[in-house]
């Protein structure tokens, strides 16, 4: 007690997880309170954050009493109001509990969100019913089915936090709590007015974004229905959560949830002798360099971007500014952040700007020679501690580090385009490369925003390996009979963002002509071989970027081509191939057989450290829908005797030269969380 406010901390750590023995120790709390003859409580989390979220442990057994919505009737309960004092986040089921308080205060650092969509259920004590009442259905239906996570700043300016709390938290809220009576968000509000238009809109753009999931469209009714009887609704809402906590798609995305977690680390790596990185430079300022400069001044650190003369650092400086400036024009970034970042940018042609920099990542040309230049010229300059990166899709890291005074201080990086905006980082760690570099890399990743996911060195890595047998499976489907749109199409009837013919149009099919014409001279000659791709570079077809690819995009959208159908028909007949039907199931099992069997040889060499890693890299780079878990958590669930055909059909297919992983044995090692 202070004076005659209680205050219940909530001290579970490390993240004050929602769990059984909190939400106990709340609902006891209160009594004591009432007990005490307290005139108000404040709710506030011990350490790093308020409430992190339910603990997602409990969420595939039975749950015992008390649950949430119960420790939200005892707050509502209380003759006297709750204020929930917030810091660091305040996420699911620790949102919900501070909306079962009377108000909320928050130090202006806090993040808040309902991320239940994201695990394929629904918010389940009061988020879709207490959101509403405070910020309005369309902007609960948006922040709900996003997932969304937002400042407390913004959360105070649309009415969800009553005000933010500088200087000591607690003291705040005892201070606020004095002049305050309940407030009892369900019972006594209602949602404010707006217009039908903007809720629908709203509705049918979180539908469209989440691909018609069930748990997406329940979430909205149920915002909707915060219009009505509160009691009803509340009912409604948590019969909707217990169900779908169990569901497929929720029971696969909490396997991808704890996947995620495992993928950032490897077992046995001291993490505590990870270095400090304050200070980076990036070499080569393409494409690629380009993303991972705004990666960097995103995250607050401040970059030299090196480039190969006066003219291609201008230019790229250039490119990284309009970038910013548009952000600012879209309203996604305030014009101080922007300035903030350009601040920290500055660019060198001369590798003395680098000697203060504690890690250096190099995004030049995909040549051996020249990667090899790069990292001596690096090594000259910069201090024996710091550590150098490289960007690179497919070259032997080995192999460049190999002739460096310190090859442990080499990793590889290796962002995916755009590099800002995806999540899927591979460390991959070389032969040389130390535990301290390695332990660095991983922590950079995390404060990054990106997931990391850690690879040997390997044509490729994990990724885009995998994707290559993929993508040979969807090529070799068109030369025995389908046709590209078939192919696209069961692709993303089964989830997956894009088809692969139509991404092979957005990322230019000269990337893997280059590669194919590298390979051609150590290429199986008895291997199948689908020439139609070469045929489609060879006639000026190179995808969105030519206009033309494996699609016709004169009309701006993706349209069959009858001169692709002809160059079809020339390569079959050129191989002896009579086409033949293929149904969408059939593709989609074909491709993913393709995938699983990449992954099981990749597991045996060692180039992923688990099964359930290739998950989170596929789900988190390729588009792979997460809603399935991943290719491999898909494969465990499949009958076993029907994968195993599927198998045997693709090694027909591919022909000699296949390679056959051991994938019983790589799925019999996937963990799958307990599940009650
Ligand atoms: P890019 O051709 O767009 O950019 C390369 C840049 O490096 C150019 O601006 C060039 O002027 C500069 N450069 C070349 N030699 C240099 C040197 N000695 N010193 C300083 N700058 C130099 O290529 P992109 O696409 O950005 O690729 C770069 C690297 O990233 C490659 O290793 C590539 O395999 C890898 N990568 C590419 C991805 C993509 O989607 N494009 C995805 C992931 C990795």
């Amino acid at each position: 007690m202070q004076g005659e406010i209680a205050v219940l901390t909530i001290d579970n750590p490390p993240v004050n997880a929602g769990s059984h023995a909190v939400r106990k120790g709340i609902v006891e709390g209160i009594q004591a309170a009432h007990a005490a003859g307290a005139s108000g409580a404040v709710l506030i989390g011990a350490g790093r954050c308020f409430v992190a979220g339910s603990d997602l442990r409990e969420f595939g057994k039975p749950l015992v009493w008390p649950e949430l919505p119960d420790v939200i009737a005892a707050l509502e309960q209380a003759p006297f109001p709750v204020v929930a004092a917030l810091h660091g986040v305040a996420l699911g089921g620790g949102l919900e509990l501070s909306l079962g308080c009377d108000y909320r205060i928050a130090a202006p650092d806090t993040e808040v969100g309902l991320p239940e969509v994201s695990l394929g259920f629904v918010p389940g004590a009061g988020g879709t019913q207490r959101l509403p009442r405070l910020v309005g259905r369309a902007l609960a239906i948006d922040l709900i089915c996003r997932a969304a996570r937002i400042p407390a700043t913004r959360a105070h300016d649309i009415g969800l936090v009553d005000a933010l709390a500088e200087g000591d938290l607690l003291e705040a809220a005892i201070a606020f709590l004095k002049e305050r009576r309940p407030k009892r968000i369900a019972r006594n509000l209602t949602p404010p007015n707006e217009p039908d238009e903007a809720i629908e809109a709203a509705a049918a753009a979180a539908l469209r974004r989440g691909k018609g999931r069930p748990n997406v469209a329940e979430a909205i009714r149920l915002v909707k229905a915060s219009a009505g009887d509160a009691q009803a609704a509340l009912a409604d809402e948590r019969a909707v959560f217990q169900k779908l906590r169990l569901s497929a798609d929720a029971v696969a995305l909490r396997y991808l949830f704890f996947a995620e977690r495992k993928a950032a680390s490897i077992d046995g790596l001291d993490m505590s002798a990870a270095r400090a990185v304050t200070s980076v430079a990036v070499i080569g300022g393409g494409t690629m360099g380009q993303g991972i400069v705004r990666t960097f001044l995103a995250a607050g650190l401040p970059v030299v971007l090196i480039e190969r003369d006066e003219a291609a650092l201008a230019a790229s400086m250039e490119k990284i500014a309009a970038n910013l400036a548009e952000q600012v024009r879209k309203g996604r970034l305030d014009t101080e952040t922007a300035d903030a970042r350009k601040a920290a940018l500055s660019g060198a042609v001369d590798y003395s700007a680098l000697s203060g920099c504690d890690l250096v990542i190099e995004a030049v040309f995909e040549e051996m020679s020249v990667k090899k230049d790069v990292l001596s010229r690096l090594e000259a300059v910069l201090s024996p501690e710091a550590i150098i990166a490289t960007n690179t899709s497919y070259l032997d890291i080995d192999e460049m580090a190999a002739e460096l005074a310190r090859p442990e201080r080499v990793l590889g990086l290796h962002f995916f385009s755009p590099a800002d905006i995806m999540k899927l980082l591979e460390v991959v760690r070389a032969g040389a490369t130390s535990d301290a570099v390695l332990a660095t890399g991983l922590k950079l990743a995390r404060k990054l925003g990106k997931q990391p996911v850690v690879a040997r060195v390997g044509e490729g890595f994990i990724g885009n390996r995998i994707y290559a047998a993929y993508r040979r499976r969807a090529e070799l489907l068109v030369l025995d009979g389908a046709s590209p749109q078939a192919v696209d199409a069961a692709a993303t009837s089964f989830g997956f963002a894009m088809g692969p013919f139509a991404v092979s149009d957005m990322s230019g099919l000269d990337i893997a002509w280059a590669m194919r014409k590298r390979q051609a001279a150590t290429r199986d000659p008895k291997a199948r071989y689908v020439t139609i791709p070469d045929r489609l570079c060879e006639a000026g077809r190179l995808g969105r970027k030519t206009g033309k690819g494996w699609y016709d995009y004169a009309s701006g959208k993706a349209q069959p081509d009858p001169e692709v159908a002809d160059l079809i028909e020339a390569a079959r007949a050129e191989s002896g191939v009579t086409a033949r039907g293929f149904d969408t199931q059939t593709i989609q099992r074909q491709l993913l057989a393709a995938i699983v069997n990449e992954a099981a040889c990749l597991l045996d060499e060692g180039v992923a450290q688990r099964a359930s890693d290739v998950d989170v890299a596929l789900t988190n780079g390729y588009g792979f829908p997460r809603w399935r878990g991943g290719p491999l958590y898909w494969a465990y669930q499949q009958d076993r005797a029907a994968l195993r055909a599927d198998l045997d059909a693709l090694a027909e297919a591919v022909g000699p030269g296949r390679r056959t992983g051991p994938v019983d044995r790589i799925l019999d090692q996937i963990e799958i969380p307990q599940e009650g």
